[in-house]
């Protein structure tokens, strides 16, 4: 079993230091294309034999650690009854901005919602086997929250901070409904065998960081307290949040991902030592030739060797346009790293 990953995430002792990419299975790879061609974005994540096909396109290519379900953060809110479309980003017809919305809101379980999760899981787990674990995940309350309020994708999301100011504890009640459905979303996922969870929260950094520890923390620790009892290890992926290190490494979770912002050195100095850290490479660094790739990726194993408990992953997702050479060139790099200087227990 390769359970390197699995090992780092609770600061084991490893042979080397293990490697995914967030955003694995996707546009850069033709053979993901070619999928699509095929089929519609939201019939591809409905469709289990489909969705596990995507979730190990890349493990096909490359050797990586762990595997990531393909799906979307947005999917769940089906449990919502939320109508929503791709082109490629998510778009909501209905924006949520009234307290009548967020109030009618009623998430149907999980397991009735989004049935198709749990059998893409188990299919991708028997496909697996020991190459490697698999990776669920789910977005954070307020990451969600900025999707569902201003309707789709925007910088800087407007919409849910002006609804943030105008009326909070309409947003607080949005962001309650979030946390429970997720809870229950990451549990069926655990239960169908995801052997690690991820929580996304690629928006949090829009918040200044007294409005982050009342409307994105607390609504996070909730999630990873209620998926405690199932003893998987839990990542929590902050973006563009430099500003807000301390906090989010007190939600609780096993491992805190980086974005690309912060030297490791420095985040593993501002977090206690026995919290697992993952990344954090600037996905742009692979469009860079083999040898400034190689360099950055051994000068990030540098910084934190001899920390127990790292995980190489990119400081957010690959983007579409990315060279196949370069993955190929970061993930042979993490694996020549000399295990004596990889991070050790
Ligand atoms: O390989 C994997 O990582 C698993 C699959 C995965 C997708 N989305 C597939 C996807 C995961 C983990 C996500 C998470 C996700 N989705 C996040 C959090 C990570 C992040 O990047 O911050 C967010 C914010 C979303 C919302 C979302 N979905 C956006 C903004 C977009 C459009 C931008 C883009 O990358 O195209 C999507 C669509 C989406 N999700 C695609 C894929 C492969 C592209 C759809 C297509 O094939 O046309």
């Amino acid at each position: 079993m390769n359970d390197r990953f699995l090992r780092a995430c609770r600061r084991e002792t490893v042979d080397r230091t293990p490697v995914w990419i967030m955003r694995q299975a996707g546009r850069y790879l033709p053979e993901y294309r070619d999928l699509r061609k095929r089929v519609d974005f939201l019939d591809l994540c409905r469709t289990p034999d489909l969705a596990a096909e995507a979730t190990l396109q890349p493990l096909q290519r490359f050797p990586l650690d762990a595997a990531i379900l393909f799906s979307d953060i947005l999917l769940p809110l089906d449990a919502f009854g939320i109508p929503m479309t791709f082109s490629p980003g998510p778009k909501i017809a209905e924006p949520v901005r009234t307290r009548a919305q967020v109030d009618s809101l009623v998430a149907r379980p999980a397991a009735e919602a989004v049935p198709f999760v749990a059998e893409a899981i188990r299919m991708v787990r028997r496909d697996l086997g020991d190459r490697a674990p698999l990776i669920g995940f789910c977005g954070a309350p307020f990451t969600l929250a900025a999707y569902l309020v201003q309707g789709e994708g925007k910088e800087g999301f407007g919409a849910v901070k002006q609804l943030m100011f105008r009326e909070p504890a309409t947003l607080e009640a949005l962001l309650e409904k979030l946390s429970v459905a997720m809870s229950d979303y990451l549990r069926l996922q655990i239960q169908a065998g995801a052997q690690a969870v991820q929580i996304f929260d690629s928006w949090a950094g829009i918040l200044g960081l007294a409005d982050y520890e009342r409307f994105a923390l607390p609504f996070v620790k909730s999630i990873v307290a209620s998926v405690r009892d199932l003893n998987v290890p839990v990542i929590y992926f902050v973006n563009g949040g430099p500003h807000l290190i301390e906090a989010a490494s007190r939600a609780g979770s096993d491992v805190l991902g980086v974005c690309w912002r912060t030297p490791l050195d420095q985040v593993a100095a501002r977090v206690r030592p026995t919290l697992a850290l993952q990344g954090n490479l600037d996905p742009h660094v692979l469009f860079a030739d083999a040898a400034v790739i190689r360099g950055r990726v051994s000068g990030i194993l540098d910084s934190v060797a001899g920390r127990p408990g790292h995980i190489m992953n990119l400081g957010h997702g690959i983007l579409p346009e990315t060279p196949i050479e370069s993955v190929k060139t970061m993930i042979e790099t993490v694996q020549a790293y000399p295990v004596m200087s990889a991070a050790h227990a």
